[in-house]
């Protein structure tokens, strides 16, 4: 998630020297640094940077925060999945300024959906419209939800996208094939939504004539979905929970 939005940044005319970055192995900082021009390494340490930011797993974030204890001059953003302001501050400091931000990988390619929530500053929202779209949230209690949507949503879509080109390929089209009739109806289906506000139940009334094809295909999908939906984002939430309690 740190390689998309450094990514995004870069794009955006973030200067590469303004960068630093703690890695956790050798390996990978030679190649942060060779694909991307920026100081990385295992050893790295604060010099007065204005911006820290947490890239690492929730389960690895109680290894590196107590480096950071009484050290309250940058501003920190994490974008651990389930780890709350309250644990944040009680390592770091009370009067630290600490941002929580769940940002998507689609940051990459500057289409990420990030949402945050605790300290506001106008360089913490401008970083991630940098990478797409933002949502602060009025509520941390909302954190976990936003996550389940548009942090894992990406691996949702991607796996509908799998399984329609599974399927593709078992109705008898060759992998290559099955990936083109996927990946544009899927590139023009959310270009069509974006371009009519997305509208999504009219324009998929529009595609779906009364007793046709499409009918016939959303009268066995659509009472499945939303239910299934609904216990996937509930596994996703519980799972923060689980987190929350360090396991
Ligand atoms: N994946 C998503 O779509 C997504 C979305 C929103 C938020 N997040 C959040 O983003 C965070 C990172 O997730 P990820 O999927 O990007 O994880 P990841 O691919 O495992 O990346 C973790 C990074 O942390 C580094 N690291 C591990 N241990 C470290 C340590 N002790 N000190 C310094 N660096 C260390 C790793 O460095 P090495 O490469 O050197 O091991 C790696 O670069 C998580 O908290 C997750 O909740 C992820």
């Amino acid at each position: 998630m740190g390689t998309a939005l450094l990514k995004s940044w870069l794009d955006a005319g973030v200067s590469p020297s303004r960068v630093s970055i703690r890695t956790n192995t050798p390996e990978s900082a030679a190649a942060l640094a060779a694909a991307y021009d920026v100081y990385a390494s295992p050893q790295a340490t604060y010099t007065g940077q204005d911006i820290v930011i947490f890239g690492v797993k929730p389960q690895i974030l109680p290894e590196v925060l107590p480096q950071w204890k009484g050290e309250t001059r940058p501003l920190y953003i994490s974008l651990a999945a389930g780890f709350p302001l309250a644990k944040l501050h009680a390592a770091i400091g009370e009067s630290a300024h600490i941002t929580r931000a769940m940002p998507n990988t689609p940051s990459m390619v500057g289409k990420g959906m990030t949402s945050l929530v605790g300290h506001q500053a106008e360089v913490i929202t401008a970083l991630f419209e940098a990478a797409g779209k933002i949502l602060w949230l009025k509520d941390e209690s909302y954190m976990d939800a936003a996550a389940a949507i548009a942090g894992s949503g990406p691996a949702y879509l991607f796996h509908f996208a799998e399984a329609l080109i599974a399927n593709a390929v078992a109705l008898g089209f060759s992998e290559e094939d099955a990936k083109l009739l996927v990946s544009q109806t899927l590139a023009g289906s959310t270009a069509l939504a974006e371009q009519n506000d997305w509208q999504v139940a009219s324009l998929r009334q529009n595609v779906t004539s009364k007793a046709g094809v499409t009918e016939a295909a959303l009268k066995v999908l659509m009472p499945e979905l939303t239910g299934l939906l609904e216990k996937a984002l509930k596994a996703n939430i519980a799972r923060s929970e689980t987190l929350k309690n360090g396991g």
